[in-house]
């Protein structure tokens, strides 16, 4: 038993941000709350210029500069609210496009963010209308229904989520990501490439989950190294902001111990999402190896690296060597120690952060506890 929540409409293609103004004065509205990260002021200036043309007010929020917390989704809120925006548009990373959609979710719902974290309070009333601009490829944060908060209060990265949360428009357009730094690049590709792994091998894998991870794998292993090494190659750049797409689609079968690691750790120790992922997707895999040896050898095929007549087990054991080249190739992390800086890290308090935040999740393969994290973040070091 299992459903799938997706995109009213998806429109992908070179300079199809000039469509969003058209968009918003079809469904007759009036005044767009607009989240943008402050790093690409030229392409706000043009889409401002674009609603200005068709008669569409904009309140802009530019408070979005990292992994969204309380402070900034309630100020959002609040902005909303009082500038009386009748929808939402976020241009950005994962974090603007979370942050857009849980202030959106707010402005009709009322409360503050973290009443709604962790099957806290219920949605009841249906977000306003939600455009979804990725301007990297990782997170497929424009695919999903899921945001991810940081509680300032106790420093846990927990999620919200409701169906009515997924943008009802993902624009997808490649020339957008085409200024994205290598390395940004690089760690969102990961990120990526950890959605569509993950929840291949979940336990609560769908058929539909399942194709959109292997094609999203099978573009990731065309076009991420071109990516990195060929900012302006447009073709890669597409490819990648589809495997990001699919990716977001996939993790709707939740994610695995990587995830499990890297969001919590992530957030005690102030490493970026793409980053974290990097280092544990390798781990995961070598730990879930013999949970997952057929669906391995799968990826192994949508990597390019199996070969016909080899055990499965063996196909599998090139998955994950693909996926360590992959990365080593690209320059993406592989270990936590640049991020402790020195410390001893407190691995009792990683435990505890852990359990309280990813820790009830129960759709990786191998069953996980309190002595594998211990494991796996000491294999991280
Ligand atoms: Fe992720």
């Amino acid at each position: 038993m299992w459903e799938m929540i997706n995109n009213r409409r998806i429109v992908f293609g070179e300079n199809r941000v000039d469509e969003i103004p058209g968009i918003l004065k079809w469904y007759g509205l009036k005044k767009v709350f607009f989240a943008s990260g402050n790093s690409n002021p030229a392409l706000r200036e043009r889409i401002c210029n674009g609603l200005t043309t068709e008669g569409i007010e904009y309140s802009i929020y530019l408070a979005i500069q990292g992994e969204p917390d309380l402070t900034v989704i309630n100020n959002g809120r609040d902005q909303f609210i009082t500038e009386h925006c009748d929808c939402t548009l976020a241009v950005g990373g994962g974090s603007v496009i979370d942050a857009a959609k849980t202030i959106g979710m707010l402005a009709t719902n009322g409360g503050l963010a973290e009443d709604y974290q962790m099957h806290g309070r219920a949605v009841t009333h249906v977000p306003p209308f939600f455009i979804a601009v990725p301007t990297t490829a990782g997170t497929g944060a424009e695919a999903t229904k899921v945001a991810v908060v940081k509680n300032n209060y106790n420093g846990l990265k927990k999620s919200l989520y409701h169906t009515t949360m997924i943008a009802d428009v993902a624009i997808l357009d490649p020339l957008v990501t085409v200024g994205m730094p290598k390395r940004l690049t690089a760690a969102t590709g990961m990120d990526a490439l950890s959605h569509a792994i993950e929840s291949y091998v979940s336990l609560n894998a769908t058929p539909l989950t399942e194709m959109n991870g292997l094609q999203a794998i099978r573009l990731i292993k065309q076009s991420l190294e071109r990516a990195c090494e060929h900012p302006d190659d447009i073709a890669a750049r597409s490819d990648m902001l589809l495997a990001s797409y699919f990716g977001g689609c996939a993790i709707s079968a939740g994610i695995g111990i990587a995830h499990i690691m890297a969001q919590p750790i992530g957030a005690m120790y102030t490493i970026p999402h793409g980053d974290a992922c990097s280092i544990f997707l390798p781990l995961a895999m070598e730990f879930n190896l013999d949970c997952a040896v057929h669906k391995y050898a799968q990826i192994a095929e949508a990597l390019g690296v199996a070969v016909h007549g080899e055990s499965e087990r063996n196909n599998a054991l090139r998955a994950i060597e693909e996926v360590k080249r992959l990365r080593k190739s690209i320059g993406a992390p592989t270990s936590l120690k640049a991020y402790l800086k020195g410390e001893t890290p407190d691995e009792d308090l990683m435990v505890e952060t852990v359990k309280k935040t990813t820790g009830h999740i129960t759709c990786n393969p191998r069953k996980v506890d309190e002595d594998v994290y211990r494991y796996v973040f000491k294999l991280a070091m």
